[in-house]
């Protein structure tokens, strides 16, 4: 292993040395191959545009219905020819533990859309394409494999293709933020009085009309005092959505170059940590295309990505930008949040935008960022996969700790031969470092959640318990509590950690040990809904149990 590691190079770091004749004048660059890929299937059928992890451990996977015949043919299908799109599946539930999929029904095109999960486990799921781009859906996730999605007679306000949502937990409902020739958000269930979409300069103020806006699909996260920040193309807002104003203009990210829709970069909220009563709140957002990317595409020609990244506190009253770099160019990358308080930067690619054709030099290795970590030291790159991820690719933290990773499209239908990135039906599972049973000695098992009196979860501030086993005795033990995002154009939207504190552990009989842990402070903190806690023991965190916070 050791050789290996010590063997790989950067390429561009190669090259720098060709060009200088030896003189070696960059850092190498060592993988980190402890991380392993696997793949769990070779066709789910679908594109993975979009994908959830549910509560009761399955994963719902989405497409375009407009795509044509996916590789996933019905069985009750009312023949019109075998070119007839309803004769195929264009979303699928993939159940974790059986590693398979089944076809779920979509009735309207869910092309570019947006979700959130609600507090009840429901995925609500907004916009798409044609007629299904006002379109309101359901997903009420099962175990029993009978669930299918439920489209609402009710429907958008506007049109909303490349949108993004946000669960607002006062409202028990969503806000959704902009879309194609949508400068604009609105409420589902809409908030009583006007039916109106609510207008959002901010949205024509950051709207380049010659790179095909370079503004879509904003950067939505909720701050823990309950103000909405929205980042587009270059620029962000704190926003109060109940008096529909801007609160803050936060300063203009540096890079030459935008990071949102076709410009597709991608953010985190960092872990939110009962260390400062989750007051600090602090926004990182990586990568994009670079300046005339869109229109350099259009003549054959893919720029090299954005390498920066920024980090913003964004609560308190200086609000800076502080850059780093990745490991190297990158865009149409998902951002996610890990157990462990790190940060995983996997799919992409090097050189383009996002669209159709547009991007060339996949990124096949991850980047592992550990936010805590001394600047220059952040950043490890992992092992790399040998299959490219381009448009219209996701990837989702599951409950065992593995990152499943779907999808890639960057062509109008599916296509199998005879163009450079052909469609990707192959289904693979990223196993990190920390699963490595090197490590199953720190490792917390057998974890159990316990609500006080039986209630069917915990509310905000109170208390619960925990239980575990542990084959050696406690290290150092942290417990998190992540919101599962839904993926879609590298947005993971509603993603969030929340670092709990822990008041005791006690020692039981049989290695076990009982944590007392208390519930985050308030709905902005930790929205109501379903949640993966994690117990991380000396750096290994064990599986995830599911916690209802009410
Ligand atoms: C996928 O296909 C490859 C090549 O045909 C085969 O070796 C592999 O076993 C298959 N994997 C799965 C999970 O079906
Ligand atoms: C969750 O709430 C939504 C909206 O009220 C409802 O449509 C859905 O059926 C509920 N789901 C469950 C599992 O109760
Ligand atoms: C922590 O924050 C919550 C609101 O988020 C507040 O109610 C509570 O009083 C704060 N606790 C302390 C010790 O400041
Ligand atoms: C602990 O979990 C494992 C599987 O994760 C299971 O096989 C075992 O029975 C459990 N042990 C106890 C004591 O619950
Ligand atoms: C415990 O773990 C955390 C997170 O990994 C680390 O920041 C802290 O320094 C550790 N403390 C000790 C005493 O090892």
């Amino acid at each position: 292993m050791d050789r290996i590691r010590a063997s790989c190079w950067s390429l561009e770091c190669v090259v720098i040395v060709l060009l200088l004749f030896g003189r070696v004048v960059c850092r190498r660059t060592t993988i980190n191959s402890q991380w392993k890929w696997k793949i769990m299937l070779n066709n789910t059928g679908v594109v993975a545009m979009h994908m959830a992890v549910t509560h009761q451990n399955n994963v719902v996977i989405f497409d375009q219905t407009g795509a044509g015949p996916s590789q996933y043919r019905l069985r009750k299908c009312k023949a019109r020819g075998s070119g007839d799109s309803s004769c195929y599946a264009h979303s699928v539930e993939y159940n974790v533990l059986n590693n398979r999929v089944r076809a779920l029904h979509l009735a309207t095109d869910t092309w570019c859309s947006s979700g959130s999960f609600l507090s009840n486990g429901s995925l609500l799921q907004t916009g798409g394409n044609g007629a299904g781009s006002r379109r309101i859906r359901y997903y009420r996730p099962c175990g029993n494999s009978r669930c299918d999605w439920m489209e609402l007679k009710r429907q958008l306000t506007v049109r909303r293709w490349y949108s993004s949502s946000l669960y607002l937990p006062r409202e028990n409902g969503v806000i959704v933020v902009g879309g194609q020739g949508a400068f604009s958000y609105e409420f589902v269930p809409k908030s009583s009085g006007s039916g109106k979409p609510y207008d959002l300069p901010f949205l024509h103020r950051t709207y380049e009309r010659n790179s095909k806006g370079n503004n879509l699909y904003p950067l939505l996260h909720l701050s823990t005092d309950g103000h909405l920040f929205i980042f587009a193309n270059r620029d962000s807002i704190l926003f109060d959505f109940k008096r529909h104003k801007v609160v803050k203009k936060f300063p203009t990210i540096p890079g030459k170059g935008g990071r949102s829709y076709p410009s597709t970069g991608s953010s985190v909220i960092l872990p939110l940590d009962h260390k400062d009563n989750f007051t600090k709140v602090e926004i990182m957002v990586c990568g994009g295309a670079a300046r005339g990317s869109y229109h350099a595409v259009q003549e054959g020609r893919y720029l090299p990505a954005l390498r920066s990244c920024g980090r913003m506190v964004i609560t308190g009253n200086h609000h800076r930008w502080r850059m780093e770099n990745m490991p190297g160019p990158r865009v149409m990358s998902d951002m996610l949040t890990l157990p462990t308080g790190g940060i995983l930067i996997i799919n992409g690619a090097k050189r383009g935008c996002a669209g159709w054709d547009s991007a060339s030099s996949p990124a096949f290795e991850p980047y592992l960022y550990r936010p805590n970590h001394e600047p220059g030291q952040r950043f490890q790159v992992l092992k790399p996969t040998k299959i490219a991820r381009l448009y219209h690719s996701s990837a989702v933290l599951l409950p065992d700790g593995r990152i499943l990773v779907a999808g890639g499209n960057p062509n109008n239908e599916y296509i199998s031969h005879g163009v450079a990135h052909p469609t990707e039906l192959r289904l693979q599972a990223l196993v990190p470092e920390y699963m490595s049973n090197r490590f199953d000695h720190l490792r917390p098992k057998n974890l159990t959640v316990m609500y006080p009196q039986d209630a069917p979860g915990v509310a905000n501030g109170n208390t619960f318990s925990v239980s575990f086993r542990l084959g050696t005795g406690l290290s150092n033990i942290s417990v998190v509590a992540y919101a599962p995002p839904f993926t879609t154009h590298s947005l993971s939207m509603n993603q969030r950690m929340v670092r709990l504190e822990c008041l005791s552990t006690e020692m039981g009989g049989e290695n076990t040990v009982v944590a007392t842990v208390v519930a985050p402070p308030s709905i902005y903190v930790a929205p109501p809904g379903y949640y993966m806690l994690t117990v991380v023991n000396g750096g290994i965190p064990s599986r995830s149990s599911w916690v209802r916070i009410l």
